[in-house]
């Protein structure tokens, strides 16, 4: 499957799109009717990368959400419904039942769907982390837990996070997980291996946060990727996950992803968000706030766009609309707005300011 987005000619543009966007976008299914897209909306504008945005059930049974999911993106991420304490959440017993509704919906309607994420110290069932077995046998439960999911999904979902957040926030070095207790420190290569071995054409990412602003820790990602890359562990993109904030300077992020740009390897944006409130001084959304996010948004993406074709894979934004978003939750702040639609699914300046990235 190509992961790279035509490159359109404007004036072919709309008579390309019109009549192609069926097959460039379609998965699997022949059968998909695409409707006929609005010329505005962020997928049509963006012709080298994809755009998509992460989701979950019910939503995507909502009308509400799957206009929008299916007129302004291309591509999906489950938010937390493919990972392994949903999937998996006692020995033995897989369940399927959310997964498949995802990846369904995703093929149904022509999205790609990028699978997230196979290893992840925050969900993994506690079946696995209480495990009584030898380490020999807890390998063997991660190896045929990677092998069954991947084989599941096997030409539906086009890449997986393999592994998430392998790398600690201090010191620059990995993160003390059970996987790396139990398996070793190269546990994330055999991930990858077995990753490949399920599912030959699936593009596998190494996925993580903070890296574009914390130096040993991005230091750490990138000495494990050119020592994967140099022992032939089959790893195709590095995902940034790009929960960052207004005032996250541009020039760290500009030379995380020169450097990134560098190991050759496809890059993801994969959970972009901009949070307005990380200091909790405002209470509600003012324009001057709103505006500085239209500009975040534009100097992020535009830094995406302007980075070498062979290099682009695609941005997620981590959520449809603003209270939505996983970060009310997690820094128990409500007075916080990081995505590009508000409460009601109106598109916000935030939205304006990825459009202009684009252009
Ligand atoms: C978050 C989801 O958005 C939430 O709904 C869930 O409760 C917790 O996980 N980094 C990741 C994502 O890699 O998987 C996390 O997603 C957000 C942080």
């Amino acid at each position: 499957m190509n992961n790279i987005k035509f490159k359109l000619l404007p004036q072919i543009f709309l008579f390309v799109t019109l009549t192609l966007v069926g097959c460039k976008k379609s998965i699997s299914n022949d059968d998909i009717v695409v409707a006929p897209p609005t010329i505005s909306s962020l997928k049509n504008k963006t012709t080298t990368f994809f755009v998509g945005v992460a989701t979950r059930t019910p939503q995507i049974a909502l009308s509400s959400y799957t206009q929008l999911i299916e007129s302004e993106f291309e591509s999906i991420t489950a938010d937390y419904q493919m990972k392994m304490d949903v999937i998996l959440p006692t020995k033995g017993n897989f369940n399927w039942v959310k997964s498949d509704e995802i990846v369904n919906y995703a093929i149904t309607k022509g999205l790609r769907i990028h699978g997230h994420a196979l290893i992840w110290h925050e969900s993994t069932p506690d079946w696995l982390i209480d495990y009584k077995g030898t380490d020999t046998e807890f390998e063997l439960e991660v190896k045929n837990y990677i092998t069954a999911v991947v084989t599941r999904y096997k030409d539906k979902v086009t890449s997986w996070d393999v592994v998430n957040e392998g790398v600690a926030d201090v010191g620059g070095t990995l993160r003390n997980t059970i996987f790396k207790q139990r398996m070793g420190d190269d546990y994330m290569a055999k991930c990858f291996k077995w990753a490949r071995d399920a599912d030959p054409n699936c593009k596998l990412f190494y996925n993580d946060y903070g890296f574009e602003t914390n130096t040993s820790k991005q230091n750490k990602i990138f000495e494990l990727i050119l020592d994967w890359k140099n022992r032939n562990i089959p790893i195709h993109g590095i995902g940034f996950q790009m929960h960052i904030n207004y005032l996250t300077p541009k020039s760290q992020m500009q030379d995380a992803i020169t450097r990134a740009v560098g190991t050759g390897l496809l890059i993801h944006f994969s959970e972009l968000d901009i949070r307005m409130n990380p200091n909790n001084d405002i209470s509600s959304f003012i324009t001057e706030r709103s505006t500085a996010q239209q500009l975040k948004y534009k100097e992020v993406v535009s830094m995406y766009n302007a980075i070498p074709l062979a290099n682009k894979f695609g941005i997620t934004v981590w959520g449809v609309k603003d209270d939505d978003s996983w970060l009310l939750k997690h820094h128990n702040n409500y007075n916080e707005w990081p995505l590009l639609f508000d409460a009601t699914f109106k598109a916000k300046k935030a939205y304006t300011g990825f459009l202009e990235g684009i252009n």
